[in-house]
């Protein structure tokens, strides 16, 4: 195990929220399984149909078509949550693995962590995009969800209280997340590099301008890393698990009438 890290090191606290998500997460998916398997009737009845999986999965789960059908401010809403929410976990999740599992002298943990130039290099660069592209497409989902559901209160909406949870929830993550990256980038030893951050680099002059500093980072990142942990371990309980779920009940399901 190695200890590498951009902006924020991992410390045995981190660690151990990080474990005990990824075991309500198991536990979570174990209950789910269990479920599926107490139904009695089969409901696979042919192999599966590879094609028709690949096919699904990228029409109907990545591109979601099948609502943009149907409404386009609805494909538009669930597309940036889905494909936001995976982009941001999928960052974290390479990060945490990277910076834990990659020797530091090798060439791709030079150019992500900070161990030479506190800045790190080209794959810090690409992190801050990745990161900035993701985070504003959940933002931009979050926002419209709350403008169908709380202001328009759309008629074939039924709100209940398991969906506000995750609203609020992935809400919260998004705001903290841009909060910390904005308060970081008042700092200017980061001037060289701030423009990749480019929704950060925003907030970070707004911030400059209220007076506000890089000083309380920490503190914001981990309220953000608490609630991300929360929300994650929460996951399989909440209206959020069709994120998981759905895709994988979409591909079984086009197999099944591809036979
Ligand atoms: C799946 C769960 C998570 C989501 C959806 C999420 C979302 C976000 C978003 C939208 C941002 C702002 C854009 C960016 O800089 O990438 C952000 C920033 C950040 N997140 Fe997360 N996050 C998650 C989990 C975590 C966890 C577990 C940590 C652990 C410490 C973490 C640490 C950070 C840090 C340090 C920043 C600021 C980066 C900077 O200074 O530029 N995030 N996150």
């Amino acid at each position: 195990m190695y200890d590498s890290y951009l902006y924020f090191p991992a410390t045995a606290a981190l660690y151990t929220a990080s474990v005990i998500t990824v075991l309500f997460l198991i536990a979570g998916a174990f209950a789910s399984i269990t479920l599926w398997f107490k139904g009695k009737a089969h409901s696979l009845h042919h192999g599966l149909n590879i094609p028709a999986i690949i096919k699904a999965f990228i029409f109907d789960c990545v591109l979601q078509l099948q609502i943009l059908k149907i409404s386009f401010v609805r494909w538009l809403m669930h597309f940036c949550i889905f494909i936001g929410f995976m982009g941001l976990f999928a960052q974290t999740s390479v990060m945490a693995v990277a910076s834990h599992f990659l020797p530091p002298d090798t060439a791709l943990a030079g150019t992500m962590f900070n161990h030479v130039d506190k800045l790190g290099g080209f794959g810090a660069r690409v992190l801050d995009v990745w990161g900035d592209i993701f985070g504003l497409m959940l933002a931009v989902g979050l926002a419209i969800a709350i403008v169908r559901r709380y202001i328009l209160k759309s008629a074939q909406l039924e709100t209940i209280t398991k969906d506000t949870v995750s609203i609020c929830l992935l809400s919260t993550i998004a705001l903290t997340g841009f909060l910390c990256e904005g308060l970081r980038l008042t700092d200017p030893m980061y001037a060289d590099v701030a423009a990749y951050s480019f929704v950060g680099n925003i907030l970070a002059g707004i911030f400059s301008s209220m007076g506000w500093t890089a000083a309380s980072y920490t503190s914001w990142v981990w309220l953000h890393a608490i609630v991300s942990f929360f929300f994650c371990g929460y996951l399989p309980f909440s209206k959020a698990w069709h994120i998981i779920v759905s895709p994988i009940e979409i591909v079984l399901d086009a197999s099944e009438r591809a036979k």
